[in-house]
């Protein structure tokens, strides 16, 4: 399994110029940025291809989709990154075969060499969501994972999705962040990383120090992140873009929120400091919060809060018409 021979190749190396005209063209900045990151992008975000992710990819997808009949034949993912969603999702069952596909050919590549490893039936192509080029009435699932917002046209794109889905098809997505949840989470996120580089300024808390060149080059990272995110949503507004589109049965559901303003400073905190310092009980004390306080937002906060104020979102339609029999 490789990337096709007509797509172009990873550039995990953007030259300066590059960088500098990346800052006024969208398309370009998320190439270079998901090219740069995508062989470090599953250690950097702790994605694994074990009973941990299958069970996080196959819940948000529970959760966005309800009950369905599965498994689906063919699925293609938009924005796959490194595979995090559809290899998980084939593992828990969703799907028997599939394709992945990214504006960035280094994580297309990344994509295909874990599907290889994990032994899924798995093709890929470096694609824009925008103008998918895969033929219509191609598959039976289109999903994607923290992709949506990177889109410029998110309409476009979601009539792209029921273009390729055949009719009684679905699509899926998860991951998206909210206008609200965005805006605490960044917050917290500034305010974590300023505490943390300032006070292991201190002598006594130098082991606690990251190299200043690290740190800088996280900032770099952070300011491509500013024109790499484009879009925030309201969950209505998802379920209006995707029946504009043309979908039937557009649902958003949210979640997180304690789980999130916990774990915004927690990622921060982690991102700040060697990773040597990050022990295994405490990952694992962290993991065990993070289930507890998802668990909360589910059982008890989601009947009190808004959903607007939770940090995720997802958003699922349908293609109209019948499948074929
Ligand atoms: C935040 S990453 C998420 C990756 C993966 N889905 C995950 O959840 O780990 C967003 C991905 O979307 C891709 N992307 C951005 N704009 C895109 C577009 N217009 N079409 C297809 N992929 C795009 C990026 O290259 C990147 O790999």
């Amino acid at each position: 399994m490789t990337v096709r021979p007509d797509d172009p190749a990873p550039n995990p190396h953007a030259t300066e110029a590059e960088v500098e005209a990346a800052r006024e063209n969208n398309k370009l900045a998320q190439v270079l940025y998901h090219d740069w990151e995508a062989e470090t992008y599953d250690d950097k975000w702790s994605i694994s291809y074990d009973e941990r992710c299958i069970d996080y990819a196959r819940g948000r997808f529970d959760l966005a989709a309800g009950q369905v009949e599965l498994p689906y034949g063919r699925a293609l993912e938009l924005g796959c990154g490194t595979g995090f969603f559809l290899l998980n999702l084939m593992q828990g069952g969703i799907a028997k075969s599939g394709s992945v596909t990214d504006l960035s050919p280094g994580m297309v590549k990344v994509a295909l060499r874990n599907a290889e490893h994990l032994g899924l039936d798995v093709d890929g192509r470096v694609a824009d969501a925008e103008t998918i080029p895969y033929e219509d009435d191609t598959f039976d699932l289109v999903v994607g994972h923290a992709v949506l917002h990177h889109i410029p046209d998110v309409e476009l794109a979601l009539k792209e999705c029921l273009r390729v889905l055949k009719p009684g098809g679905r699509f899926v997505f998860a991951g998206e962040p909210t206008t609200a949840g965005n805006f605490y989470a960044r917050w917290l996120g500034r305010i974590t990383w300023k505490i943390t580089t300032t006070i292991t300024k201190l002598p006594v808390l130098a082991g606690w120090r990251r190299p200043q060149a690290e740190l800088d080059e996280s900032s770099r990272a952070a300011a491509l992140e500013a024109v790499v995110d484009l879009h925030t949503f309201e969950p209505s507004e998802l379920e209006a873009i995707a029946r504009r589109a043309g979908a039937v049965d557009a649902l958003a559901h949210t979640e997180e929120f304690a789980a999130a303003l916990w774990g915004w400073p927690v990622r921060t905190f982690e991102a700040a400091v060697p990773d040597e310092k990050l022990t295994m009980r405490y990952r694992l004390f962290q993991y065990k919060a993070w289930l507890k306080l998802s668990a909360l937002d589910e059982k008890v906060l989601h009947r009190i809060v808004p959903r607007r104020f939770f940090y995720n979102a997802m958003i699922t339609g349908v293609k109209p018409g019948a499948p074929a029999q």
